[in-house]
């Protein structure tokens, strides 16, 4: 069993957006609704679980409720922070679930291949992760925006979504997180922490997280050029 979690339940504070960003429409169709639809047109992946805000979860259940098309899912109550959102997806995942993975909601324009290239590598590797590697140079600065370090750009990727995980590792990271109080900015940091090495899958530079207001316009512009202009 194949379960994907879909964290939805941010405040898209970046965005300045008068709703949650996941709800803007691009080519009429809700970045969220994009993105459920991707994973559902994945073989492998057996059901959903979407994470959104408490005082969202009635609309979100009513939008996925009218798409037709869209694999088993159930939506849960998010936290404050991405990693409470997830945790409280995985405390509904049942046992049987052997890979989980985690995709932000505010990427619509995943692709349902390298959904499985994922599936495919978290069997194989237990943990792993979709990137790009570094287009721009990194600086590395101090606290008054001196620069301190210049890291070598080849070996340097940007983390995406999905991120794959053999289900009993990525609960396992969870727990010890927890623990710690440790708070990453994503899931595989959690599973590093454990000493598990994680695979990273070369993914594509069209994957973008919809974050600023001119991403809304990157995102379209690339899926007119996926879909064409009528197909929605
Ligand atoms: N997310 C979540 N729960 C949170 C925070 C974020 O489920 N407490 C989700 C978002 O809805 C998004 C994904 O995690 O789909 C990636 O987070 P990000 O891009 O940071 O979204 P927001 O937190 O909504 O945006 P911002 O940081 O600008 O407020
Ligand atoms: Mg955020």
């Amino acid at each position: 069993m194949v379960t994907v979690i879909l964290p939805a339940a941010g405040q898209g504070k970046r965005m300045n957006h008068v709703t949650n960003k996941v709800f803007i429409p691009l080519l009429n169709r809700p970045v969220l609704i994009h993105s459920v639809l991707a994973f559902s047109a994945c073989p492998e992946v057996d059901n959903l679980v979407i994470a959104a805000a408490r005082s969202e979860i009635a609309f979100v259940e009513k939008m996925l409720s009218g798409v037709a098309g869209i694999k088993p899912w159930k939506v849960v109550a998010g936290g404050s922070e991405r990693q409470y959102s997830i945790a409280n997806a995985l405390a509904v995942i049942p046992d049987t679930v052997e890979v989980i993975l985690v995709h932000d909601a505010a990427r619509p324009l995943i692709k349902p291949r390298m959904i499985s290239q994922m599936i495919a590598a978290a069997r194989e590797f237990k943990a792993a992760g979709l990137a790009v590697p570094l287009k721009d140079t990194v600086k590395k600065v101090d606290e008054d925006c001196f620069v301190t370090e210049t890291p070598a750009r080849r070996s340097m990727w940007i983390m995406q979504t999905p991120q794959a995980f053999d289900a009993a590792i990525l609960r396992q990271a969870y727990i010890h997180a927890a623990q710690d109080g440790f708070l990453g900015t994503d899931d595989a940091s959690l599973v590093e922490r454990l000493g598990i090495r994680v695979k990273l899958v070369e993914g594509s530079y069209s994957n973008v997280k919809i974050t600023t207001p001119e991403d809304i316009i990157i995102a379209e512009a690339l899926m007119k050029k996926r879909y064409g202009y009528e197909m929605l």
